[in-house]
This record gives structure tokens, C-alpha cells and sequence, in this order.
């Protein structure tokens, strides 16, 4: 099974080790085994490992809350677009919270096959079993089901989900041979990072016409340093001056650097900071050298912390 299911993203300040019930990350356990303990156990919740239990910090930067829960309520299948690292998942995650419903996540590649989504039979001691993948488990239980840079699956993949976007909602298992009929609770939610796909990468307009979209992009810039200092513990002061470099870094997108910084990257560099590295050589670590590669670009990257820092 290629694909990659859990339920959280890192967080800089997020201690290592979570509680058991604070731990969101579940690393891949294949969902029916999720499934099948949990029936074992008689909880009756087959999702319980999905539940954002404790509320994400999510500052909203416009009105995308009340809109997704419009959305939600008509069970609106919705795409998030916008560039990396600025707020995507950190959204789902929250709204999976606020509106008390399990989160499934499924970041999707392009050896990712239908079979990954909707489910297998399994062959284990006692014979053969049917496995529900993760976008059957989270039709059938209730979920929102998070497919994480969709245009990376083949589209062969992605047709899978037609039947379950549409006023159907249901999700065929042919090898099963059921007709599984989405729980009323059930939403799809897309992401993707417009202008990284090429022709052959795109999704089909028979797939795009089938969500409504929400745009994201890097908030402006006193909601972005209220972000960085929250996230990374860093003063107000040192994210402003971060999110300063930040901006520039963006304005050189396309003169010589493919993306500009990201949110998740000034984060990075606020964490370092806060955990005592010395401002420059943090700078460099996490934002400088992982974005180019190209010794001139770096120079004026760097010319541009020293401006700041
Ligand atoms: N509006 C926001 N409120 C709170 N945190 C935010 C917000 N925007 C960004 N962040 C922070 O930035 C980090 C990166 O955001 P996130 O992982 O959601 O990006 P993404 O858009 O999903 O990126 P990718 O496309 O690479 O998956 C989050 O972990 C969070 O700390
Ligand atoms: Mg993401």
C-alpha cells in the first residue's frame, strides 16, 4: 500500500512525544486495522484514531471558516488551493475540529493506485478479508476525507472519487461487489498547489467541476507574523522582521526562485531561533539554503536576513 494516512502535520512546538489521546499522528496504520481493533475493543467508533481531539491553532485570514461550513452543510465537496505551507492542512485539521468530525488524510502520489483509496481483500490465516481503504472507511463511518496534493495521482486514481462528488455519494467496491453509499457526514476535500502541474498533471475538468475552491495564499503581513510568533515562540517583534524576508523572498519569485518562502518556513526558522541558534545561522538553515541552490540567489537571500537581522 503506497499511500500515506494520518491525521496531522508538524508542528515546531508540538512536544514529541504526545499523551495517547493527544496522539494525532498515526504513521500509516493500514485503516482496517484501525477498524478491526477498534471493534474488537467494542468502542463502536471505527474513526476514534481520526478525531482531532484537542483544537488546531488556526488564525482565519478571511472568511474561509463560515464559507467551508456552508460548504459542509450542503456537503460540498471542496478543493484548497494555494502555494506550500501556507495554512492548507492546518485549515482541514481545524475545521475536522470545529465541526466534530473525523479526519481522514490521504497524501496521494502518483504510485498510488484506486485500489490504495477503495480497499483490497487481504489474505491473512483465516482466509481472505475485505480491507476498506481510506476513502471507502471514511465514506462508510462519517469522515472528511482529505485527499493531500490530488493532482499527484494518476487520473485513473482520481476518477474513483466521481461517483462519491456528485449527487450520488455513493463509492462502488467492484471487487467487493457493494455499493457503498456515503455516510450522510462524509465530505471530500481536496488541496493542490496551482501552477506546480504540468499539462499532464492537471486535474480533469471532470473532476475540478465537481468541488467548490477556496484560494489560499500567504496572509498579509501583521496576521502572517501573529502566525510565526504563535507557531515558532518567537516575540512579535523577530516574526515581523522574519516575515519581512519572507516578503521579499516572494517578490524574487520567478526572478530566479521557483516559490517564495512559505509560512512554514519562517516558522522553522522562528523555532531555531527560539530555541537559541543565532539569528543568521538559523536564517541560512531554515530559510536561505533549502529554497536555491544557485550561489547568487543565496548571496541575496542572505543579504536580505542581514538587511532584517
Ligand atoms: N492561518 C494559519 N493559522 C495557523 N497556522 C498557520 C496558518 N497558516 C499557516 N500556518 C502554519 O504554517 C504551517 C504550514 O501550513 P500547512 O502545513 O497547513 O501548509 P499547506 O498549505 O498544507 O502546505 P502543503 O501544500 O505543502 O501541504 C502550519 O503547520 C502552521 O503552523
Ligand atoms: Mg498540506
Amino acid at each position: 500500500m503506497s499511500n500515506h494516512f494520518s491525521t496531522r502535520s508538524y508542528t515546531p512546538r508540538q512536544p514529541l512525544a504526545a499523551s495517547a489521546d493527544q496522539q494525532l499522528v498515526t504513521q500509516a496504520p493500514l485503516p482496517s486495522q484501525t477498524l478491526l481493533r477498534s471493534a474488537a475493543n467494542g468502542s463502536g467508533d471505527a474513526l476514534a484514531a481520526q478525531r482531532v481531539h484537542s483544537q488546531p491553532y488556526y488564525r482565519a485570514v478571511a472568511d474561509e471558516v463560515d464559507l467551508y461550513e456552508a460548504a459542509y452543510s450542503v456537503r460540498m465537496p471542496m478543493m484548497l488551493k494555494g502555494p506550500t505551507g501556507c495554512g492548507k492542512t492546518r485549515f482541514v485539521e481545524y475545521m475536522a475540529w470545529k465541526l466534530g468530525k473525523p479526519l481522514v488524510t490521504v497524501a496521494c502520489n502518483e504510485d498510488m493506485t484506486a485500489s490504495d483509496l477503495v480497499g483490497r481483500f487481504l489474505l491473512d490465516a483465516n482466509g481472505t478479508r475485505w480491507q476498506d481503504g481510506p476513502l471507502a472507511l471514511a465514506a462508510r463511518f462519517g469522515a472528511i476525507c482529505y485527499l493531500d496534493e490530488v493532482v499527484e495521482a494518476r487520473q485513473d486514481t482520481t476518477v474513483v472519487i466521481h461517483p462519491l462528488t456528485d449527487a450520488r455519494r455513493v463509492l462502488p467496491l467492484e471487487k467487493k461487489g457493494e455499493l457503498l453509499q456515503a455516510h450522510p457526514d462524509f465530505q471530500i476535500v481536496i488541496s493542490y498547489n496551482p501552477g506546480y502541474q504540468s499539462l499532464m498533471k492537471d486535474l480533469k475538468q471532470s473532476t475540478k467541476q465537481r468541488f467548490g475552491a477556496l484560494d489560499f495564499s500567504y496572509p498579509e503581513h501583521e496576521v502572517e507574523a501573529e502566525i510565526v510568533a504563535h507557531e515558532s515562540g518567537v516575540g512579535l517583534d523577530v516574526a515581523k522582521k522574519l516575515v519581512h524576508i519572507g516578503e521579499r523572498a516572494r517578490n524574487l519569485k520567478g526572478h530566479g526562485l521557483d516559490e517564495g518562502l512559505s509560512t512554514r518556513m519562517l516558522i522553522y526558522a522562528g523555532s531555531l531561533i527560539a530555541r537559541g541558534v543565532p539569528t543568521l545561522a538559523a536564517c541560512r538553515v531554515a530559510l536561505v539554503r533549502p529554497i536555491t541552490d544557485d550561489a547568487d540567489m543565496r548571496d541575496a537571500l542572505d543579504a536580505a536576513v542581514t538587511t532584517y537581522f
